[in-house]
């Protein structure tokens, strides 16, 4: 059998949402892909950085805290850095929100453009120094109809997004991007400094094997969660048990989820009232790639996108993945 040659025509990222983009017709102006493009540089800065952390002093603490409390590391901050000077730089944004800044920046008019972007520079941050994947997470909003940028354009429900995405940065760089029809992945090829189409319309699994909750905080868990951990550890016969699979980087729990299936987890608890992961800028996008791959992504009682953010680093309950998994725990609530 002859040998197949590589292949001589690759879909790069700006290619496939510009031919997305064209298919909008006239409403398309270009500037939801020249602001891809300008998050495209920043996940490539930031995986050449995240490769080289250990050797140019980049692992351990900046010795800061930020707003929710959490001792800033290195490459948070850097991270951070890196996409406010190039979001800034695109002209196509109005409004930035970053986990690692306490106030949203509102971009000066001789930069301004027509979109809002909610970020976490860095996520899974416990993760940098052992090496293990971590990743970026990001939301966009177009500002509303009359408004100049100002934070209501981003204190708005998650289903008001217009795209929605994550880069982890593990043995490549994976860029998992929905722009509202469909999900789909693209991984950097170094060598081109391209994204490339790896993953076309992705679907989340019905049903998966996989359970993904730091059960470490256990004794806090309220009962409907406890409920539900112990039907899929104890099933009944001829079910099996789920296995176990936490990261402890969103980015990384949530990839495998996507393309696997089963459920990821942080629930409310009697520790934190509200659960741990911010809303704006790690629920939202998440819950919104979710859905856009055939998943459920909820609080345990109400649908994540649907909340009205009340501020920039409010958090939430985060359940999310294969449709019956999910539907299952939801179950547990009623
Ligand atoms: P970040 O590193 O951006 O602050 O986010 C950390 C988040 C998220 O990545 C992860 O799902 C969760 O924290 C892990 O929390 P625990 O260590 O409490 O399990
Ligand atoms: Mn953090
Ligand atoms: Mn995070
Ligand atoms: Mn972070």
């Amino acid at each position: 059998m002859a040998e197949e040659l590589p292949s001589t025509d690759l879909i790069t990222l700006t290619r496939h949402v510009l031919q997305d983009q064209l298919r909008l017709g006239a409403a398309a102006t270009g500037d939801l892909t020249l602001l891809l493009t300008a998050i495209q540089v920043t996940s490539k800065f930031i995986a050449t950085n995240v490769r080289k952390a250990r050797l140019i002093n980049l692992v351990g603490l900046a010795g800061e805290t930020n707003i929710q409390g959490e001792e800033q590391k290195k490459l948070d901050i850097l991270s951070n850095d890196i996409m406010v000077n190039a979001l800034r730089a695109s002209g196509k944004t109005s409004v930035l929100v970053s986990e690692e800044l306490e106030d949203a920046i509102i971009i000066e008019e001789k930069n301004r453009g027509k979109y809002c972007v909610v970020f976490d520079p860095l996520d899974g941050s416990s993760n940098i120094d052992a090496g293990v994947n971590i990743g970026t997470i990001f939301g966009i909003y177009k500002v509303r109809d009359g408004s100049k940028g100002g934070i209501e354009d981003v204190l708005r429900p998650g289903s008001e997004m217009v795209a929605a995405g994550y880069t982890m940065y593990g043995s490549s760089a994976n860029l998992v991007l929905s722009t509202g029809s469909g999900v789909n992945g693209y991984t950097l090829d170094a060598a081109l400094g391209e994204f490339i189409l790896t993953h076309p319309d992705i679907k989340i699994p019905p049903r998966g094997k996989i359970y993904s909750f730091n059960e470490g905080n256990s004794m806090y868990f309220h009962p409907p969660v406890t409920t539900y951990l112990k039907s899929i550890k104890y099933p009944a016969a001829p079910k099996t048990p789920y296995s176990a699979r936490y990261i402890g980087s969103m980015v990384a729990d949530v990839h495998r989820t996507l393309l696997y299936g089963g459920i990821f987890g942080y629930p409310d608890d009697k520790k934190s009232k509200n659960g741990k992961l911010r809303l704006l800028y790690e629920a939202f996008p998440m819950a919104f790639l979710t859905e856009q791959a055939g998943g459920i992504a909820t609080t345990g009682t109400k649908r994540i996108l649907d909340i009205v953010p009340t501020g920039i680093h409010e958090r939430c309950p985060v359940f999310l993945g294969s449709k019956e998994d999910v539907q299952d725990l939801m179950k547990c609530y009623e």
